[in-house]
């Protein structure tokens, strides 16, 4: 089993999430099935909350990782803010009552009208990635009649030692303004009407399981938070991005406290334990937290066996878009010995796979589990094949409720309409 994923145990044979058996929640709603703890997401939290008690902070869930109203309603309730990146983010945000006052807002393009609502709303705060952003960030405060509040993202071009793809504080990504950009760029936006500056933010990148490169990011950080407010620019708070990683398979993260507090010594260290801290967490809130159940359609033995599967490519993309190794454990454990499988999806693309090389004893019909699945799963499912998307159930005191009903064939073409003739 996953050491990160506490939620998870064996009664008996029986793969149970919080007591509640998988199996038994697969027969209920069908299949692929992302099944969730709230508990794990609340004591993720927790952790987090406990790290930064007795100091000024603001915790901002990256609701990128899991998006779905029940989970946002969890962190909402438990006093979270959120990093949102997008206008659906934010509508979704207030649809479930969170306050807009705890939302900053990242992302390299930003446009009007996303800045327009975000603005009538009252977010706390815009992470700004680059000069022309900024320019027509003040456009739009200025035209509306409203004063936006400013951070500039600042791309500290340290090495997160993590997939390629999920990096992004090297100078090589899209995103941020370049360290050595960064002060004339704080005096531009000094300059600017409609805008209020009041902090300073990176974010180096995703699944970082050390933290050294968090505190390389900011010993940069406060190397301009010193050279901008000798400019005569003060800045209130310091946002560090989201980042810590999780256990997927033999990785050992910091307990979120711990990581929290070494930051907070590094701040008080270097002269600027006075800071409001912002931190901007997904994976680690979410990701350990769930599964997705999955029905084994055939066996299909060979030079290479394959394990072929209900959930696919279009359910959970991490495998095939960056090599991501999930564990898969059976829902119900069989005493036959294991075989060696690769479990694919039923998507007409070879990169379809969910794991490789897996030990597995298992029949057509069983059920999988694939674990740690809570974080970048749901979000990023598609229609891909023109398959609907999975159903989810949150587990909560012992009860299942299904907080997301499984998409139907009508709803894939409910928007589309054919040609007159
Ligand atoms: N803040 C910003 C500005 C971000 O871009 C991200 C993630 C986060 C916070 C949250 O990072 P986390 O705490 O989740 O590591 N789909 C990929 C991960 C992409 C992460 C993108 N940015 C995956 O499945 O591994």
């Amino acid at each position: 089993m996953t050491p990160g994923a506490a939620c998870l145990s064996r009664q008996g044979r029986d793969l149970v999430m919080d007591g509640v058996s998988l199996k038994a929640l697969a027969a209920q709603y069908g299949t692929p099935l992302y099944v969730y703890s709230q508990q794990a997401m609340q004591t993720a939290l927790r952790s987090y909350q406990q790290g930064l008690s007795g100091r000024s902070h603001l915790l901002c869930y990256a609701m990128k990782a899991n998006s779905s109203l029940a989970v946002l309603q969890t962190f909402a309730q438990a006093g979270c803010g959120f990093d949102i990146v997008s206008v659906g983010e934010l509508e979704r945000v207030l649809a479930v009552g969170g306050d807009p006052a705890k939302v900053v807002f990242s992302g390299v393009g930003k446009t009007r009208a996303e800045m327009r609502r975000a603005l009538a709303v009252g977010v706390s705060c815009f992470n700004v990635e680059s000069e022309g952003e900024l320019e027509v960030l003040s456009q739009v405060a200025v035209d509306s009649g409203h004063t936006a509040r400013v951070s500039l993202r600042v791309n500290p071009d340290v090495d997160a030692g993590t997939h390629p793809y999920i990096s992004t504080g090297l100078k090589d990504n899209k995103f941020g303004i370049a360290h050595d950009q960064a002060l004339r760029v704080y005096q531009k936006a000094a300059s600017l009407p409609g805008l209020q500056v009041t902090g300073i933010d990176c974010h180096i990148g995703s699944q970082i399981v050390e933290v050294s490169p968090y505190l390389d990011a900011l010993d940069r950080l406060l190397e301009l938070v010193e050279a901008v407010e000798t400019s005569g620019i003060a800045l209130d708070h310091l946002d560090l991005g989201g980042g810590l990683g999780i256990t997927y398979t033999d990785e050992s993260p910091p307990e979120p406290c711990d990581f929290v507090k070494q930051l907070l010594r590094r701040l008080d260290e270097r002269g600027h334990g006075h800071r409001k801290l912002y931190l901007e967490p997904g994976r680690s809130l979410v990701g350990n937290a769930g599964v997705l159940i999955t029905e084994v359609l055939y066996l299909k033995p060979g030079p290479k066996n394959f394990c072929i599967v209900d959930a696919a490519m279009n359910d959970l993309v991490r495998p095939a878009m960056y090599e991501a190794w999930m564990g898969i454990e059976p829902c119900v454990q069989r005493d036959a010995p294991p075989q060696v499988w690769d479990v694919v999806g039923p998507v007409c693309e070879s990169g379809d796979w969910l794991g490789r090389s897996r030990a597995l004893a298992v029949e057509a019909g069983d059920h999988l589990a694939v674990l740690s699945a809570g974080a970048y799963g749901m979000a990023m499912a598609s229609n891909y094949n023109s398959r609907p998307r999975a159903a989810e159930v949150m587990i909560h005191d012992g009860q299942a409720t299904l907080i997301r009903e499984r998409e139907t064939t009508a709803d894939l073409f409910a928007l589309e309409r054919m040609m007159a003739r």
